[in-house]
């Protein structure tokens, strides 16, 4: 029988011996989350710890986009993902020669990309988001219509809270996708005076249904401001189980759905990652530059 202990016991001596460190996305299971990880947090911060890093080797606890944005931002170090199958719907579900046709059609209007997109991808985009930061990241561009990819749902929860028309791409989030307005409304029934927390991947008529919607780490900050007593976290089910940990007073009502890809990460792949140095992730010479600076430029803003 496999024990986590020994993994993370392993983990732990591994990391050291190494020089590595392990970023976790909320969305990781607890053992990996609270267990092993060194830094946790949404897209946006651990793209941002991404860039403070002293150790050499960066063990991505998360999907492949997240790993490749690390080391677009790193180009020097080892950065691993555990499972390179640990893929995104969102991510899949445009190319760059979408996005070339989109310019096309569309001259002079300012591409903004979600970081859930391949390197690609970004290499055709002016600047990338995330939605932590994309509210005021497209107020900050100052223009009336932006092409907003590839996140639909996304894209038109930010239309509707700046009055910005969005040019949008039909992918979405294969886990937020499946929420629905009518659930939402159950569940308040159920549950007399829960607050609901809804993430900007929902479709926009299941955010309509929620009291706030944020990004993972704007969730958190939300129940750390208003401490209710029951929260329904309308996203992925690891973040109710990693947040109940830090929030015993609040009951976390769970309605799971799971990303498979998030979950494609677990302790025996860290370990045997951090033991084999694999798999290593490259980005292609010549997106390099064009992918990295839509980064950047996002972290600047
Ligand atoms: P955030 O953690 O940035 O809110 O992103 C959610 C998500 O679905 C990441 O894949
Ligand atoms: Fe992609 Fe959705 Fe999974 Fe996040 S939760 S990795 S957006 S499929």
């Amino acid at each position: 029988e496999r024990l986590y202990a020994d993994d993370i016991e392993a983990i732990l001596r591994l990391k050291k011996e190494r020089d590595a460190v392990i970023l976790a996305h909320n969305y990781q299971t607890p053992e990996i989350f609270h267990c092993v990880a060194d830094i946790r947090g949404d897209s946006l911060a651990l793209a941002r710890a991404a860039q403070t890093l002293d150790q050499s080797v960066i063990v991505m606890a998360g999907v492949h986009f997240m790993a490749e944005t690390a080391k677009l931002l790193n180009p020097e170090k080892t950065v691993l993902i555990p499972d390179t199958r640990a893929g995104c719907s969102l991510a899949e579900g445009i190319t760059a020669e979408n996005v070339r046709a989109l310019k096309a059609a569309h001259p002079g209007i300012p591409v903004v990309t979600y970081v859930n997109s391949t390197a690609s991808v970004k290499a055709e985009s002016d600047i990338c988001c995330t939605s932590g930061n994309a509210k005021r990241l497209v107020e900050g561009l100052g223009v009336s219509k932006i092409i907003m990819i590839p996140d639909e749902f996304l894209a038109r929860n930010i239309e509707a809270e700046t009055g910005i028309e969005m040019i949008t791409w039909p992918a979405h989030c294969e886990v937020h996708e499946r929420f629905t307005p009518q659930e939402i409304r159950q569940y308040r029934r159920i549950h007399k005076g829960v607050t609901v927390i809804a993430h900007p991947e929902c479709p926009p008529d299941v955010v309509a249904e929620a009291d706030f919607s944020g990004s993972t780490a704007q969730m958190q900050d939300y129940i750390a401001e208003k401490q209710p007593g029951k929260v329904l976290l309308v996203t992925e089910c690891s973040m109710s189980d990693n947040l109940s940990v830090f929030f015993p007073a609040t009951s976390f009502v769970r309605p799971c759905n799971l990303c498979p890809h998030m979950k494609r990460i677990t302790l025996a792949g860290i370990r045997h990652s951090l033991e084999t140095m694999e798999t290593s992730v490259s980005i292609p010479a010549h997106l390099q530059n064009r992918a990295r600076q839509a980064v950047e430029r996002m972290l600047a803003a």
